[in-house]
Order: C-alpha cells, then sequence, then structure tokens
C-alpha cells in the first residue's frame, strides 16, 4: 500500500508533526484497550521526538519496547535505551515495569532475543505493537535490519541477534514479522543524508531492507524534512 508522506520544512517541525500523531495513537491504544504498546526507534533522530511526548503521553498505560538495540551496556553512550532514557523515560517518569529493555550486555545474545520475543508475545490480543517508530539508515537499513544479512530472512521470529559485517558487529532487532504485524508504523527521516535512501524505498519495487514495511498493506507513514524530501516524486 502506498506510504504516506508528511514533509515539513525542517526536523524539528517534522518531528512536531510526528509527535501530534503518536499521541494520537496512544490515545486510541488506551481507549481501546487500556494499553498503548510502543516500540521506540534508535539512533538520533528521535531526540528531537522524544521530549515532545514526555508529558503528553499517558505513559503509566504504556508498554515501551525498542525496535532494536546496540550490543552494548545499557549505560553506553550508542545504546538505544541509554538515548531513550535519557530523552523520555527519565523525564516522563515511565514505571521500569513499563520498560522492555534488550539485555544486550547478555553473553547469550541469542537467548537475550528470546527472551525479548517472549516479551513482545505475552500480550492478550493482537496488535503485539500498537505502533513502531523506525529510522532509516543511508544504507536503506531500518532498526537493525540491514542490507544482506541474515535478519532480512527470518519469518518465524520476532527478534533475533544478527552479525552485522558491514558494521564490524552483531546487534538485536526485532524482525519483519514483529513490524510488519504492528498497527502502525511512523519512519522518522530527516536530513540530506538521507535524500537517496528516501527516494529509492518510496518505489514499490525497492529491495532496500526498510522498503518491505514502507509498503506493507497496511501503509506506513513516513515524517520527513525537506532536506529528506526535495525533489523527490512523492507518492500521490
Ligand atoms: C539504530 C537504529 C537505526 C537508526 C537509523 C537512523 O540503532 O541506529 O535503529 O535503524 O534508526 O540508522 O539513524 P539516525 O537517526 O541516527 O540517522
Amino acid at each position: 500500500m502506498r506510504p504516506t508522506l508528511v514533509v515539513a520544512d525542517h526536523a524539528a517541525a517534522a518531528m512536531d508533526a510526528a509527535a501530534d500523531r503518536v499521541r494520537a495513537a496512544a490515545a486510541t491504544a488506551i481507549a481501546r484497550q487500556g494499553r498503548f504498546r510502543v516500540a521506540l526507534a534508535g539512533g538520533s533522530t528521535p531526540r528531537l521526538l522524544y521530549p515532545l511526548l514526555v508529558s503528553t503521553v499517558d505513559w503509566t498505560r504504556a508498554d515501551v519496547f525498542f525496535g532494536d538495540e546496540r550490543v552494548v551496556p545499557p549505560d553506553d553512550p550508542r545504546s538505544n535505551y541509554r538515548m531513550a532514557r535519557e530523552t523520555l523515560l527519565a523525564p516522563a517518569g515511565v514505571p521500569d515495569a513499563n520498560v522492555f529493555r534488550w539485555r544486550a550486555e547478555s553473553p547469550d545474545l541469542d537467548g537475550a532475543a528470546r527472551d525479548y520475543a517472549q516479551a513482545l508475545r505475552a500480550r492478550p490480543a493482537p496488535p503485539l505493537l500498537d505502533l513502531a517508530l523506525l529510522g532509516l539508515g543511508p544504507d536503506g537499513h531500518t532498526a537493525s535490519l540491514f542490507p544482506g544479512t541474515a535478519a532480512l530472512a527470518v519469518e518465524d521470529r520476532l527478534a533475533v541477534a544478527v552479525d552485522v559485517p558491514a558494521m564490524g558487529t552483531r546487534r538485536l532487532t526485532l524482525t519483519y514479522p514483529a513490524f510488519l504485524g504492528a498497527g502502525e508504523i511512523f519512519f522518522l527521516v530527516t536530513g540530506r543524508d538521507k535524500h537517496a535512501a528516501l527516494a529509492d524505498v518510496l518505489r514499490p519495487e525497492s529491495t532496500l531492507p526498510a522498503a518491505r514495511i514502507v509498503h506493507r498493506p497496511q501503509s506506513a507513514c513516513i515524517f520527513c524534512d525537506q532536506d529528506a524530501a526535495q525533489d523527490i516524486d512523492l507518492p500521490a
């Protein structure tokens, strides 16, 4: 299905628009089933979004997951959990019991991925996630679904540990089944360095990892700025 594109003049405005839609998704989920289950995006783009959500979502009624995680301790500057804790979880006072952190420090990463999938499945009724927030890498990766990696072929698990040779490391990531089954998908894409990847993934025939989620049947919404979207033939 064609993705929806929300193009703002600059990154802050794009994140403002995304924040409005996250608030709406949270309110709808809480009204419908009493809980809002969200998977947060990692990287740096969400740093402009998360502070906007601190006091405008009922985090006491939320379950917070992470689309992926680097294989570092939770207090490492590269940790997606640490970035979310600094910009959202701590300022919002999200109860620890509502935060589902990947055990990225575990010596058994495959076991950590199995445990994470188990936590995700522990929901009485679908969807497993009401909303997944995702970024886009210049190479077209999203979460830690990188080009040429084994995670792209996983259809029978919700979470895996995966070798990412291009990064010279392992990563923990939710898989296509987890993202394709989410109620809503919001991509956060800003900056000139994302322009080529965005232009590519918007093509239905794109083979970049993010494209399969961008064009999923339930659709996806991409919040971007002019730097990322300029001169791209936007889907009608
Ligand atoms: C990560 C993210 C990754 C990120 C993109 C965009 O762990 O880094 O999951 O998929 O969203 O690489 O990153 P930026 O927002 O830093 O450009």
